[in-house]
């Protein structure tokens, strides 16, 4: 038992597999982490607040438009480019947290 346990660890990538995997969950801590500092990422919000909530982007932008907001901001705005500095999966991962908030 606790061969096989090893053994899908080291399968799912050793170390790694101690962090969630569920997408959401980690869009969560990367929302938490470093989005929360201009943005509410909580699961309720408002709709009129600048930066827009997460709840609120949820409500009125479809996964494509969210993606594309996260790879490249409006240019008058002061949000990071944060595509030169994560994983696509981790863009992905804060894609599937925004959705889950609808
Ligand atoms: C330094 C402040 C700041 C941080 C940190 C920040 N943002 Fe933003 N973000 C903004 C601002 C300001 C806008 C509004 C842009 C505009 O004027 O349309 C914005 C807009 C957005 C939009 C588009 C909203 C819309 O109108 O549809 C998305 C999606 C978004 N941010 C996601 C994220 C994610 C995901 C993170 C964390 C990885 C993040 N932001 C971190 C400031 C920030």
């Amino acid at each position: 038992m606790r061969m096989r346990l090893t053994l899908c660890l080291l399968l799912a990538g050793g170390p790694l597999a101690a962090q969630p995997v569920d997408p959401v969950e980690r869009g969560r801590e990367l929302a938490e982490t470093i989005c929360s500092e201009c943005h509410g990422v909580g699961e309720s919000g408002v709709m009129k607040d600048y930066p827009p909530s997460f709840w609120a982007i949820a409500r009125y932008r479809d996964d494509a438009q969210i993606r594309a907001r996260i790879w490249s901001p409006p240019a008058h705005a002061s949000m990071p480019f944060y595509a030169e500095v994560m994983f696509p999966d981790e863009v992905e991962a804060l894609v599937a947290y925004i959705r889950s908030l609808e």
